[in-house]
């Protein structure tokens, strides 16, 4: 799926149209990371090596992700 798309439908309403805001308070803004952290960061949630108070809400929906679009995401992220 087109990265672009797919951030606007699955991750817009927490993260900002461009990453800019503090997902439900938490966390860090998604907007000045590289590609190669914020894949870190998302694969970190699926294997348990990542995350703070909120980490289920993320895990349950990269969970559903495959490996392309998670990278995918990260690049497309990255730009903002
Ligand atoms: C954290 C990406 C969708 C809520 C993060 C982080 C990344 C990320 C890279 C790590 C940054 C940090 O440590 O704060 C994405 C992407 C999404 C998505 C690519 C779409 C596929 C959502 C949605 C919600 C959400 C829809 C709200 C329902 C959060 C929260 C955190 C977080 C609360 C901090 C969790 C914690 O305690 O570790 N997200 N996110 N995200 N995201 Fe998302």
């Amino acid at each position: 799926a087109d990265a672009h798309k797919l951030y606007k439908s699955k991750c817009a309403g927490c993260h900002g149209q461009n990453g800019e805001k503090l997902a439900l308070g938490a966390g860090v803004p998604l907007k000045g990371h590289s590609a190669a952290d914020l894949e870190k960061m998302m694969k970190g949630y699926l294997d348990g090596t990542y995350g703070g108070n909120k980490k289920t809400i993320m895990v349950n929906i990269l969970k559903k992700l495959s490996p392309e679009e998670i990278s995918g995401l990260a690049k497309h992220i990255e730009g903002f």
